[in-house]
Parts: structure tokens; C-alpha cells; sequence
């Protein structure tokens, strides 16, 4: 399992690194959690310090069974190449494979910054190319369709629309299934 990921810096943007959520990260992220577009989309359990370190303990979890391998994502300055808080978060779950499905979040503070899209994109690649090259063919994203900036970060993140799903709890909306295939 690699711990670390990164993502090259751009012109306009800084380098990326993913590496695992720690318990260390608690204080950041009960500060993300007050956000009402997390509680809005995403199951992240904002604000209660005990459920954010359940929440780490399921992210390590994951990780030791293979099913559920996610990152949080901290930018680099160029100045000194020290990493800051991390800013973002990115999923690979594994139901049950060729089949994986991607899911993310930045910090209110830090959106619009294709922060989301380069980290979602270079776990893709990853999961295609290193993680399970031989089992992995195509990955799924999931948002429900008055998200535009999920729909947004899809198509940048090079996934095609395949289908409008039904309203499925806890989402009261239709949704979108996009996937991307190995090449
Ligand atoms: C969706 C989310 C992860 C995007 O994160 P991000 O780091 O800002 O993403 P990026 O900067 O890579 O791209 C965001 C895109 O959405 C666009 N966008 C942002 N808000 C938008 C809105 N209200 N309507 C339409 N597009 C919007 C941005 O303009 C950008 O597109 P562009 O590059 O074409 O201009 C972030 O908004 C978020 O955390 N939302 C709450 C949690 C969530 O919805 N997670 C996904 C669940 S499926």
C-alpha cells in the first residue's frame, strides 16, 4: 500500500500531497465540519470531536482491509516544500471488484482551486495503474444532481455521465453515476 501520493504543481497551483488521515488531524477537521455543503453532501460527521475520531478510525480501517483507501490532501508551498493542513479529502471504496467508486471533499476555504479535481484524478490513476492494475477497470463517482461543482469536478476528472440514478436515502434527489474507464 503506498502511504503517499502526490500531484506535480501546475503554473497557477501548487504541488499536492495525499497521505493518511492521523488522529493528529482531529482539530482540523472539526473545524471543516462546520459546513453546511458537507452536511449537505457528503456522510462526514461534522462538528462532534468523538464521531470525527470514529470517522478516522474507519478511514484506518480501510485501509488495513484494502476496501476503503482514502488521503487527505495538503498543499505544498514552493517556498519552503512544507506541506500545510490538509484542505481536502479523497476516497477509492472498493465494493467488490473490477467495479471502485471515488469520493471526495474540500474545505469551504479552499474550493476553487482544482484542489478536488487534480487529487481525484492522480487517485484514479493510482488505483488504475498501481493499486489493482490487473482488477480494476472502471471507477464510479456518484452526486446528486443539484451538486454542480461534484458534476463539474467530474468531467474535469475525465468521467463520462452514464446514467440519472432515482432518489435512494438518506439522498432526496436523482442522481448521477459517472465512471471512468482504464485505458
Ligand atoms: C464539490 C467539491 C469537492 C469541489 O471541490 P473543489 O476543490 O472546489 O473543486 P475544483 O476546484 O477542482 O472544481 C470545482 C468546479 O466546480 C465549479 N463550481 C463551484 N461551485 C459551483 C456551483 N455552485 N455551480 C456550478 N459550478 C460550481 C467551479 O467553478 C469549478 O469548475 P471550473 O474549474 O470549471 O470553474 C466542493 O465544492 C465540496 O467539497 N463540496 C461539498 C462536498 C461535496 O459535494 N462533495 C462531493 C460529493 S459527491
Amino acid at each position: 500500500m503506498v502511504a503517499v501520493l502526490t500531484v506535480e504543481a501546475t503554473p497557477s497551483a501548487p504541488p499536492l500531497v495525499l497521505r493518511p488521515w492521523r488522529y493528529g488531524d482531529v482539530a482540523v477537521l472539526t473545524r471543516m465540519g462546520s459546513d453546511d455543503a458537507l452536511r449537505r453532501w457528503t456522510s462526514f460527521p461534522t462538528g462532534n470531536t468523538e464521531d470525527i475520531r470514529e470517522w478516522i478510525t474507519t478511514q484506518r480501517d480501510g485501509r488495513d482491509t484494502g476496501d476503503r483507501i482514502s488521503y487527505a490532501v495538503q498543499e505544498v508551498d514552493p517556498r519552503d516544500a512544507r506541506a500545510g493542513e490538509p484542505v481536502a479529502h479523497v476516497v477509492l471504496k472498493l465494493h467488490g471488484q473490477p467495479v471502485g467508486e471515488v469520493g471526495y471533499w474540500t474545505a469551504s476555504h479552499a474550493r476553487g482551486r482544482n484542489i478536488a479535481t487534480r487529487a481525484v484524478d492522480e487517485l484514479c490513476r493510482w488505483a488504475f495503474e498501481q493499486y489493482a492494475p490487473a482488477r480494476l477497470t472502471h471507477l464510479e463517482l456518484i452526486h446528486q444532481v443539484d451538486n454542480q461543482a461534484s458534476c463539474r469536478v467530474a468531467a474535469k476528472a475525465h468521467f463520462s455521465l452514464l446514467q440519472v440514478l432515482p432518489p435512494q436515502p438518506p439522498w432526496p434527489w436523482e442522481g448521477h453515476l459517472h465512471v471512468r474507464r482504464r485505458l
